[in-house]
Parts: C-alpha cells; sequence; structure tokens
C-alpha cells in the first residue's frame, strides 16, 4: 500500500491536464490547500475562470486520479475555485485599475443583436459566479438601460480624493450608459472624439471596482468612431457578433480585420438569429442562412464561440428590461448564452496564459 503524502496526491494531478491551456493542473500551478487527514484528502482546483466549460469534467478526473493511485482514501474532497487571469497592461492599469479583462461586443451591421447578446453574456457570466461590469459604449443609441430595466441616474461618491460616478447594478452586473445620464428625449449629437473622450471618462471616472470582465457594447459599424474607440479602450480582445446572412458576414469580416488592424486580438465570432424553431409546428427555420457564423470563422482564422436563435422571448427580453437568462434560467437557449460566455471566457484565459508566457520568456 502506497503512503499517502501531499506529493503523492499531486503527482496524481499532473495526469489531469486544462483543456484549454493544453497543460497540466500542477504545471499551471492550480492545485491548491492540499490536506491530509486520515483516510481524506481535499484540496482545492484553482480555475482562471469561475466560467470553466469544463469544470465538472475536472472535478470528476482529479477524484478518479486520485482514487486510483490511492485506493485505501475513504474521502476526495475537491473543490473547484476560481481566480480569473489578467494581462500587464499600462493603458489597463490607467484607466480600469481594478479590472481584470475587457470586452468589446462588436459588429459591422447595425441591428444583428450585439446589445441582445452582451447584457444576456454579462448575466449568464455573472451566473457562474464571475464578477461582470457592462459599458454601453453605443453612445447614439444606448439601449442597455431599457434592456437592463434601469431608470435612475448613478449617485456620485468621493474615492480617493476623486469623485466617481457609482455605476447602476441589476441581475448580479454593473452597468454605466450615457443613457443614465441624458433625457431619452434628447438628441445629443455627438462628435468621434467627444465618444472616445465621454468612454475615457466611462472607464476612469466610474467606480467599477473589482471586475473579472468589463463588457463593451459598441455601436455598430467600422468607421471612423469604432476605430477610435477600438484604440482608445484597452481591451483584451473583442468578440463580432453577426447573422448567417452574407451582408451581415460580410460587414462582420470587415469589423474583425478593424480590429486585428490596431492589434485587439478577436475572440470569436458569435451568431445570433441562427436559426427559428416554430413553437406551434417545431418547424425549424433558417431565416438568414445557415452555417455562416461557422465557416467565417473557419476562413478568418478565429474561434466559433456558438450561435443563438430568434426567439420571441428573447425579443420580449430587450423590451421589458428583463433578460432572457434571468426570466427563463432553466431553458435550452440560456444553456446556450452559458456555453458562450464560458467558450469567451475560455479564450480569454488563453489569451492571458500566451500573453504571460511571451513576457516571461523574453
Ligand atoms: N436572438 C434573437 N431573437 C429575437 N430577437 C432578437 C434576437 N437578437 C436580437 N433580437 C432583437 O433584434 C433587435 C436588434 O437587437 P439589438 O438591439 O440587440 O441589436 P444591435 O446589434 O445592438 O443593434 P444596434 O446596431 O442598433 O446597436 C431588438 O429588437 C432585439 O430584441
Ligand atoms: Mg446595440
Amino acid at each position: 500500500m502506497s503512503l499517502i503524502t501531499v506529493d503523492s496526491v499531486i503527482n496524481s494531478l499532473r495526469k489531469i491536464d486544462d483543456p484549454d491551456l493544453h497543460k497540466d493542473l500542477v504545471t499551471l500551478k492550480m492545485v491548491k490547500d492540499v490536506k491530509i487527514d486520515g483516510k481524506k484528502v481535499s484540496l482545492n482546483i484553482e480555475l482562471t475562470t469561475p466560467a470553466c466549460p469544463l469544470k465538472d469534467k475536472m472535478k470528476n478526473d482529479a477524484i478518479a486520479e486520485i482514487k486510483k493511485d490511492h485506493p485505501e482514501l475513504e474521502e476526495i474532497e475537491v473543490n473547484m475555485t476560481s481566480n480569473v487571469t489578467t494581462q500587464d497592461d499600462e493603458k489597463m492599469k490607467e484607466y480600469l485599475p481594478h479590472v481584470k479583462n475587457t470586452i468589446a461586443v462588436a459588429s459591422g451591421k447595425g441591428g444583428v443583436g450585439k446589445s441582445t447578446v452582451a447584457v444576456n453574456l454579462a448575466v449568464a457570466l455573472a451566473k457562474d459566479g464571475a464578477k461582470v461590469g457592462l459599458l454601453d459604449a453605443d453612445f447614439y443609441g444606448p439601449s442597455i438601460p431599457l434592456m437592463l430595466g434601469i431608470n435612475e441616474r448613478p449617485l456620485m461618491v468621493n474615492k480617493d480624493g476623486k469623485q466617481k460616478i457609482v455605476p447602476l447594478e441589476n441581475y448580479g452586473i454593473k452597468i454605466m450608459s450615457i443613457g443614465f445620464l441624458v433625457d431619452n428625449n434628447d438628441p445629443v449629437i455627438w462628435r468621434g472624439s467627444m465618444v472616445s473622450g465621454a468612454t475615457k471618462q466611462f472607464m476612469s471616472d466610474v467606480d467599477w471596482d473589482e471586475l473579472d470582465y468589463l463588457i463593451f457594447d459598441l455601436p455598430p459599424g467600422t468607421g471612423d468612431i469604432q476605430l477610435t474607440l477600438a484604440q482608445s479602450i484597452p481591451l483584451t480582445g473583442s468578440v463580432i457578433v453577426t447573422t448567417p446572412q452574407d451582408v451581415s458576414l460580410s460587414d462582420a469580416s470587415k469589423a474583425l480585420k478593424m480590429f486585428r488592424k490596431v492589434n485587439v486580438p478577436v475572440l470569436g465570432i458569435i451568431e445570433n438569429m441562427s436559426y427559428f424553431i416554430a413553437p406551434d409546428t417545431g418547424n425549424r427555420y433558417n431565416i438568414f442562412g445557415e452555417g455562416g457564423g461557422q465557416k467565417l470563422a473557419d476562413e478568418l482564422e478565429t474561434v466559433f464561440l456558438g450561435g443563438i436563435p430568434i426567439d420571441m422571448a428573447i425579443r420580449e427580453g430587450g423590451d421589458s428590461g428583463k433578460p432572457f437568462v434571468v426570466s427563463y434560467p432553466e431553458t435550452e437557449y440560456t444553456k446556450k448564452f452559458i456555453e458562450i460566455g464560458r467558450n469567451l471566457a475560455a479564450q480569454v484565459s488563453i489569451r492571458n496564459s500566451i500573453k504571460n508566457k511571451i513576457e516571461i520568456t523574453i
């Protein structure tokens, strides 16, 4: 019978790889607090995101490997914890010192569902236990206040000698939008420089506090404004939302290339309005075509993060101020949003691990 030691337990975990980072848990320094008490072992596995797509599988694999090497154990307790990774970035430290990752949700074409996707993804990531913020950077058509049912003005606080805006909160996320500050009926004429200036203020003058992911809902298009925003926001990466329709795909391709041009990594493509299942007949209709998002991701060598169908309740969720994933938590389509959120979080972790490794080896 082998002797159970902290080292022998750690050795068992060397056989398990993180599915995204492709290295074993011990090399990645994810195994923490191994404790042995007679015939009981407990330990923590610290993931790079609470929204890990394969959290349960890793836990089961860890228990199985330890059991295989130490059959005499009576109890094996594996706790899955997380500590979201970040990158060392000067601009990020200046504008968003407590925010670990920033993600822009963008599209070439308007009306493809960026805001709907951004809202539901933000809530899905928060449901997984991440600290999430949502910054409405669409100064021309801020739709976030309506979509999240917020109709109040944010407060100001004095923090470290500076006046800061307190973001509003709903459904477990922190939110900031120009819609909170100007009257709905007041047309505001924003010039490009004003938009980037206001976005900067929405980063540095808002008390975001600690966040794992700050999601930016961008205005549609690939013009001056979008280019300026892509350059002025310190971004971990961007995601491009498209429908399967050719005209939307071609604009999505332009948006993707714009981000690459200014060295913002593209974390992947999300296809919205992928198909429609008629509730009365169960028939499937590919209203905007089929498979376009995946094809575009393959062509442009990025990741297809997943697809969301057209559904009346998703639209109603936007209009009623209560997002779909909140109203219908146990549905197949909510699972799709959660899955896409997890795929996105995995891409962020992969980016951070590549970036941090490069910095170490240089
Ligand atoms: N999967 C979906 N099923 C049903 N309706 C949807 C879906 N996605 C978005 N919509 C609806 O389509 C319309 C446009 O969506 P949304 O406002 O999210 O798009 P957008 O890309 O942010 O638009 P803009 O370019 O104006 O910012 C909204 O009325 C929204 O409720
Ligand atoms: Mg929008």
